[in-house]
């Protein structure tokens, strides 16, 4: 069970008197229960589109996306999506935006903001509940959007770049509550970074996509994220000679294929 991509193409019709793009092409792709999929690659190989499809924001071409052997066919609760530029609602306070999701589905006041505030405390929120999220930090509105695509308690989270626009430290201990919440919550995660490093220390599986048309040409198992997990800290984990070793392997062949596109 799980999310299945199988053989999955995109091309994007000739617009505008450009020809079409092959955007994805012949993806084979399980996401299984508790997996924590991390994709890389140079821009414009795909990444998006391939969240695109396992949100049911974009059809395939050709293949399919099937959800627990059911095919995908559009947008739904059971998968959710943080995005790099967290889509809050400026002039509502955090309580309101984390309850957001669960008002478009019509759960009542009461109930909404209850599961609400268990999210908000998840995500180290507490006292920032009546907050405009306008006066938050950059760090902070995006753990209320992390807050919020949890709300609905989805099978699979979907998250394209979410940590990109974040400082460094910042950067750092979000990755660390990202690790922490999925543990916790046992959801599967697909997650899209240019980051060798994050990459290679949030997911159980990584795959590298390739640009012309976007394809997976590699794919890593990973052990760092289960070792953080266990007690051993972030630092100590990025620091270790195989963390090291894998991380120059991957660069190699990310710096290859921009030189290609080049
Ligand atoms: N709606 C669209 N119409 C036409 N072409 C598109 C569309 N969306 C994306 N593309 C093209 O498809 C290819 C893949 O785009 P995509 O956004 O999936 O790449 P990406 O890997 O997410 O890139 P980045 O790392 O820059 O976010 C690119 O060549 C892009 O220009
Ligand atoms: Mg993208």
């Amino acid at each position: 069970m799980g999310l299945k991509i199988d053989d999955a193409s995109v091309v994007y019709p000739a617009a505008d008197g450009r020809p079409p793009v092959a955007a994805l092409q012949g993806i084979d792709l399980s996401i299984e229960n508790d997996d924590f999929v991390v994709a890389l690659g140079a821009s414009g190989c795909g990444k998006s589109t391939l969240l695109n499809l396992v949100a049911g924001f974009l059809s395939p071409t050709s293949g399919q996306i099937l959800l627990d052997g059911r095919p995908v066919q559009g947008p739904g609760a059971d998968r959710s999506v943080v995005f790099q530029k967290h889509a809050l609602l400026p002039w509502l306070n955090v309580m309101d935006n984390v309850a957001f999701g669960l008002k478009l589905q019509g759960v009542a006041g009461k109930a909404r903001y209850e599961i609400a505030g268990k999210f908000i405390t998840l995500l180290g929120l507490d006292g920032f509940q009546q907050s405009p999220v306008y006066k938050l930090s950059g760090g902070m509105q995006q753990r209320v959007g992390i807050a919020r695509a949890l709300t609905c308690d989805p099978k699979v989270l979907l998250m394209d770049e979410p940590l990109g626009a974040l400082d460094a430290l910042t950067r750092e201990k979000a990755q660390e509550l990202i690790l922490n919440i999925w543990n916790e919550t046992h959801k599967s995660v697909f997650f899209i970074t240019h980051s060798v490093e994050e990459a290679l220390f949030m997911g159980t599986k990584l795959i590298v996509m390739s640009p012309r048309p976007g394809r997976i040409a590699h794919r890593f198992d990973l052990p760092f994220s289960r070792r953080f997990l266990a007690g051993e800290s972030a630092r100590h984990v990025k620091a270790s000679p195989e963390f090291i070793q894998l991380r120059e392997e991957v660069l190699e062949i990310i710096f290859a294929d921009e030189e290609a596109v080049e």
